[in-house]
């Protein structure tokens, strides 16, 4: 279903997300009829260039990035001819006069997407509204990394709202775009068999693995500055451990499920210094010069920042007393994996003897890749062998499910991007979560500064430093395998 006409300004539009993942998601949107053939996207940056020329690295992006099956060349031209191109200075005046003129008189949806570093979005929003754009029904999208601690959040929420009502602001996190991030709300929520379990009395623990095999490659400047802590786990595994644990929201509208996730931060309880182990990824043996040690790819050898994180954590409230959340996530690992799990508790009688051994059911969310939920269940092995018990799983693999045009089709961007034309908050970040998750994180970090922390060298192709295994064992737990 076509979403109605719009006009969406990328501001970065030469910039790296712009190509791999705005232009060419638009595109993909474009080709499956959702994009209307009226709708524009006029790239905004410094660069001086016309939009032939915006108009042929576009093109380009959607060739290395990813057109999809359903797009030909010819669509390729159409869409071409939907693009616009505008050079303009964030903080100065040049070109907004060219873009208050293309943006003039049209009664379509206007969205702002603000792709740059986040010291520009004040500037941003200041010219927005003083060239006349900033009105009622404009929207702004907002990439992260939103503050670097709460102190840096607060000032960039009190910026926007100087000029901006919260319904009209869209902090993305991409997580939340994803099919699998979801589809877990459809599983918790439309299903009756799930929810009574889903408590500290049926749940022994839950974790979350977002595991990534590529390392720093070029953002070694934004990411020695952040870490794993404040580029992975203050946002997407914040939002996951948010889905997975959230009260059942009265409506799926944007405020209920907001406040329900919010509810969860507000619980979360302290960790303790003893919970959290950091790990900075070592060279891959035999091939240092393409796959560096952290350090070195970072360009700063006395470099103390994480590239790893795995922790434990509690929620204090009724639903979770009791039930540990462990949540790791690092670069340069054995394998790309994201899954959340939620381990349920053993039986509490074996009526078939001890022989046959305690099992416990496992629900698996897999979020990529081959992303889908398994729930592991105990049956009988199948046989003259008398009763014995195995595992077997429950397998809902979306590709499976839904063909190879299914789910992994719609990449996380162009679902929240076309929900930021539909004007649906749901899966955007409100300020005030933004602001919790990092009064949560900051005490953390401050912690490993005030210690001088050194985070452990781990191989890199491995799972991280042996203390995050310890972290799980002491517990009589283990991570579940990342492969
Ligand atoms: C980004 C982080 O937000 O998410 C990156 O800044 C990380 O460091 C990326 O690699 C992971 O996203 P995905 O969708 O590839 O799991």
């Amino acid at each position: 279903i076509p979403v109605e006409p719009f006009d969406l300004v990328i501001f970065g539009g030469t910039g790296d997300l712009a190509r791999r993942k705005i232009l060419p998601g638009l595109f993909r949107r474009y080709c499956s009829g959702q994009m209307p053939r009226d709708a524009r996207v006029i790239g905004a940056a410094r660069t001086d260039m016309d939009e032939t020329g915006y108009r042929e690295m576009v093109a380009e992006a959607i060739r290395e990035f990813g057109g999809g099956r359903a797009c030909d060349d010819g669509t390729l031209d159409e869409f071409l001819g939907q693009i616009h191109y505008v050079s303009i200075d964030a903080r100065g005046d040049s070109g907004w006069a060219e873009l208050q003129d293309l943006m003039k008189g049209t009664d379509r949806v206007e969205a702002y997407y603000f792709s740059v570093a986040p010291g520009l979005f004040g500037d941003l929003a200041e010219r927005l509204q003083s060239w006349g754009m900033a009105d009622a029904s404009a929207r702004i999208v907002v990439e992260k990394p939103f503050g670097r601690d709460l102190r840096t959040a607060r000032d960039l929420n009190a910026t926007l709202a100087r000029y901006f009502h919260e319904t009209q602001i869209y902090r993305i996190d991409h997580y939340l775009g994803k099919e699998t991030v979801q589809n877990l709300m459809a599983v918790r929520f439309g299903n009756m068999l799930f929810e009574p379990l889903w408590n500290s009395q049926y749940v022994d623990h839950i974790q979350i693995t977002v595991a990534e095999t590529v390392g720093v490659g070029g953002r070694g400047d934004y990411y020695d500055k952040s870490g794993a802590m404040r580029d992975m786990v203050q946002n997407h595994l914040m939002q996951l451990l948010c889905l997975i644990a959230m009260e059942p929201p009265a409506r799926f509208d944007p405020d209920a499920v907001r406040d329900e996730k919010l509810k969860v931060i507000r619980a979360l309880d302290p960790v303790e210094p003893h919970h959290i182990v950091r790990g900075q990824y070592l060279a891959e043996p035999g091939n240092e010069a393409a796959q560096p040690d952290y350090r070195t790819a970072v360009d700063n050898p006395r470099s103390r920042t994480e590239s790893f994180v795995a922790l434990k954590t509690a929620i204090s409230n009724w639903r979770w007393a009791g039930t540990p959340f462990y949540m790791r996530t690092g670069k340069r690992m054995v394998a790309r994996s994201s899954e959340i799990t939620v381990v349920f508790k053993d039986t509490p009688h074996s009526i078939f003897g001890e022989e046959a051994g305690r099992h416990r059911n496992v629900l698996s969310i897999r979020l990529q890749p081959n992303e889908g939920i398994t729930l592991g269940v105990t049956i009988k092995e199948p046989g003259p062998g008398g009763m014995r018990l195995i595992d077997v799983p429950l397998d809902m693999t979306f590709a499976d499910a839904l063909g190879p045009e299914g789910a992994d089709q719609v990449d996380a961007y162009e679902r929240l991007i076309m929900d930021v034309i539909r004007g649906n908050q749901t899966l955007f970040m409100r300020g005030d979560e933004v602001e919790a998750a990092w009064s949560w994180t900051d005490p953390i970090i401050e912690g490993w500064e005030a210690r001088n922390d050194v985070p452990k060298p781990y191989d890199s192709g491995s799972t991280g430093p042996d203390a995050a295994d310890q972290l799980m064992r002491r517990d009589g737990r283990e991570w579940r395998k990342v492969s």
